[in-house]
């Protein structure tokens, strides 16, 4: 039974600052410093350039003391909140243990090892441990061809998986991502339910005819070497966008009559994010390969590929491993990790924070003009504002103008064009939520009062 005793918030007081305008001086002196050298850094930092110094629980605290409810968790990161005591203590232990042993055997190792194998739904019982994302996504499509002998892959439109070279061949990108997609690398639309390509009577995306679509597109858009379909189960970076209900449930058989293997990339949606472990459960479908990172280790950088049982020893065929994957304190995050969610019950807990962000937003897109849609699974949601309800044409600087006054007054969110992506902690309480969804509504009812 989840209980909300440690993630209390006195709201009473909030939001909390110390400085008359935020980010404060301290912050904008830090960023100040920072910018003169690190260059390219995200939208998320531009629009609101605060430095952050603590984090506890679903807050954040800057460098000039102010705190905010954090619904970014890094970059859905810290699925637990921040500094879960069990989490910090247990990667402390091995910091001061033993930092690297290479891929020799450590009981912390082969307890993570026996844990992910007996959390994981169906018969994932293969893995490998990195320190990025990216570089767990590029090691699932060397282990897809060598379990296929095929060399080409099939990614979804405006899916994220990596930014080194070939998970960005399957990502949304741009020219700086080399002169064009690697050979090999295709992408197809997926039923988006805000923005169908194709639909039923009723306005629903028509699944069978996105089938036909890939049907007609593998015979005669590739070379018959397609070895995997990476997909995203809900895409986080383009802003938690939700496939029809019946996607995945059709995809998996029409791949599995054509040979090819379905990798859910669950980078962003897994470990508790949506409500279940794997955001595939929802939909009762097995992938064969899965990507596991951000939430995995609740901020210490860990990641995971996993491969069913019958393709295990594929993994033997590749040098499969790298420099950090697995260390001792990656591990110990990890197994801490999924400790927290299951003790205290906190897939649950999210499914319930679904249910109360439903309810708090039901009627937020009959009420504001500019807001499109409003989406949610568990804890990972997504608002779309648009200049046109007919039109859909995205609304960039509306997304932006929420973003930065949602900040203003207490709650960070992660700013994506005309999309305010909302991350928060699965330890969220019910009221620490409202709060921070009363703050955002704020927000859009301030913009939308402005001249455009
Ligand atoms: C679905 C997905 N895959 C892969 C990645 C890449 O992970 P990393 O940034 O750790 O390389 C991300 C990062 O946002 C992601 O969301």
């Amino acid at each position: 039974m989840y209980d909300p005793t440690p993630y209390q918030v006195d709201l009473t007081r909030f939001p909390e600052f110390r400085t008359a305008e935020v980010p404060g001086p301290r912050s904008r002196e830090l960023h100040r410093r920072m910018e003169r050298h690190l260059k390219g850094f995200s939208d998320h930092v531009r629009l609101f350039p605060a430095a952050f110094e603590k984090g506890y629980g679903c807050l954040l605290e800057d460098a000039d003391e102010n705190v905010y409810i954090d619904f970014s968790g890094g970059v859905h990161v810290t699925t637990l909140g921040h500094c879960h005591p069990k989490i910090s203590e247990a990667i402390a232990r091995y910091a001061s243990r033993l930092m690297n042993a290479h891929d020799f055997a450590s009981e912390i190792k082969v307890r993570l090892l026996e844990k992910l194998a007996q959390t994981l739904p169906g018969d994932f019982t293969g893995f490998q441990l990195y320190d990025a994302g990216t570089v767990a996504v590029e090691n699932g499509l060397r282990l897809a061809r060598a379990i296929t002998g095929r060399q080409e892959f099939v990614g979804g439109f405006t899916d994220f998986h990596g930014k080194t070279g070939h998970a960005a061949g399957i990502s949304r990108t741009n020219i700086y991502s080399g002169p064009s997609r690697a050979p090999g690398f295709y992408m197809l639309p997926r039923p988006d339910l805000y923005r169908p390509w194709w639909t039923r009577s009723d306005g629903t995306p028509d699944t069978e005819k996105y089938l036909e679509y890939y049907a007609a597109f593998l015979k005669e858009g590739t070379t018959g070497q397609v070895a995997a379909f990476v997909l995203e189960p809900i895409q986080g970076w383009a802003g938690s966008v939700i496939p029809a209900d019946d996607f995945f449930p059709k995809l998996k058989p029409f791949l599995e009559k054509r040979g090819i293997l379905l990798f859910a990339d669950e980078i962003l949606t897994g470990f508790g994010r949506t409500g279940s472990m794997l955001c595939m459960e929802h939909w009762d479908v097995l992938p064969d390969i899965v990507t596991l990172g951000k939430g995995f280790g609740n901020g210490f950088p860990v990641t995971a590929l996993a491969v069913r049982r019958e393709y295990e020893d594929f993994m033997g065929r590749f040098s499969a491993g790298n420099t950090y994957g697995g260390n001792p304190m990656a591990c110990a995050a990890a197994l801490a990790s999924m400790e927290v969610i299951e003790e205290e019950s906190l897939l649950e807990h999210a499914r319930d924070i679904e249910a109360v962000f439903r309810k708090r937003t039901a009627a937020w897109t009959g009420r504001y003009r500019t807001l499109g849609d409003v989406r949610v699974k568990g804890c990972l949601a997504g608002l779309e504002f648009v200049k046109d309800k007919t039109t859909k044409e995205p609304f960039p600087e509306v997304g932006e103008r929420v973003y930065m006054k949602a900040a203003r007054n207490g709650v960070v969110c992660i700013p994506a064009g005309s999309i305010l992506r909302i991350s928060p902690a699965i330890v969220i309480p019910e009221d620490v939520l409202i709060k921070g969804l009363d703050i955002i509504e704020e927000a859009i009812a301030e913009t939308e009062a402005e001249p455009d």
